[in-house]
């Protein structure tokens, strides 16, 4: 399989937007291993099932010309906290990657040598949006959440909370990291805020309409190159039909620079 490359200062996101439906289940069930397999069939809802297995074969698809490997031949592990990676015999070069997946949509971001991090939510009502900010925001996030209009909270709760999650999951803790310890909000002081730690560098995605995504990846400024697929599959899913798409004109999408562990 020809190897697809990335560069050092480049972070390439994959998307499967949620009105694209993944092919044939039976084809991505048989790229994936048995330990996921075996974490599919402990879903108790179909759905869920279809779901987690359309975002694994996903995975596999995408990594699978980084790796210069077929899609079943790629082999993960696990760090602590449950953070997965490619083994490093699988790839003649270092790949990072990590994914997002919720309801239909799937987005994976791929870099080099370095951590990164994804989330992607379809924004939705959030009931107890202003309990959950004072247990998981930052001052700054939370008054910036407080003073925006009601019709407006729920995006911009999601716009917060996928940009923590990004990092959470670039360090590897999720939610057992201290989410209030740093801030997201963008606003002048944001970066000079934040702690000691290791430099990150934390942006917003463009995904599908009703989303809200953002990256998080080691190091400095990076380029973002937006992947996607249109249609269906006609076999394998390595033979998915990419295409590279540039956001849309209203997006210079806002970024930061942070420290993080
Ligand atoms: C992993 C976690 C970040 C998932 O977040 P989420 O919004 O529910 O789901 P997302 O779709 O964005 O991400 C899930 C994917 O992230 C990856 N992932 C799993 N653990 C991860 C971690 N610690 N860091 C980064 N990525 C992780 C996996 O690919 C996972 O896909 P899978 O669940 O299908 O295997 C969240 O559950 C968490 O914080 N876990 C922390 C683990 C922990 O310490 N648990 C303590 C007991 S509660």
């Amino acid at each position: 399989m020809p190897q697809r490359r990335i560069l050092h200062d480049q972070v390439h996101v994959w998307i499967k937007p949620p009105d694209i439906p993944g092919p044939d289940l039976h084809i991505l069930r048989s790229v994936l291993d048995a330990r996921e397999l075996g974490k599919a069939g402990r879903f108790r809802f179909g759905i869920h099932r279809s779901r987690y297995i359309t975002a694994h074969g996903f995975l596999r698809s995408v990594l699978a010309p980084y790796a210069g490997r077929s899609p079943e031949a790629l082999e993960f592990g696990e760090a602590i906290h449950g953070k997965p990676y490619l083994v490093a015999e699988a790839t003649p070069e270092p790949v990072a990657f990590n994914m997002s997946h919720a309801e239909d949509l799937v987005v994976v971001a791929v870099t080099g040598n370095r951590r990164v991090g994804v989330d992607a939510e379809p924004i939705r009502a959030m009931k107890d949006g202003r309990l959950i900010a004072a247990r998981w925001f930052s001052n700054n996030e939370q008054a910036i959440l407080e003073a925006s209009p009601p019709e407006e909270r729920d995006r911009m709760f999601f716009r917060f909370w996928t940009r923590k999650e990004a990092c959470a999951k670039g360090v590897g803790m999720g939610t057992s990291m201290n989410w209030q310890a740093f801030d997201t909000s963008m606003r002048p002081d944001a970066s000079a805020s934040q702690g000691s730690g290791n430099r990150w560098w934390l942006c917003d995605l463009f995904v599908p309409e009703g989303c809200a995504g953002a990256v998080a990846v080691e190091g400095g400024p990076s380029e973002v190159r937006y992947f996607t697929i249109d249609r269906l599959p006609s076999r394998t899913s390595a033979e998915w039909e990419w295409k590279e798409s540039l956001p849309g004109t209203a997006t210079r999408m806002e970024s930061m620079e942070l420290n993080l562990p």
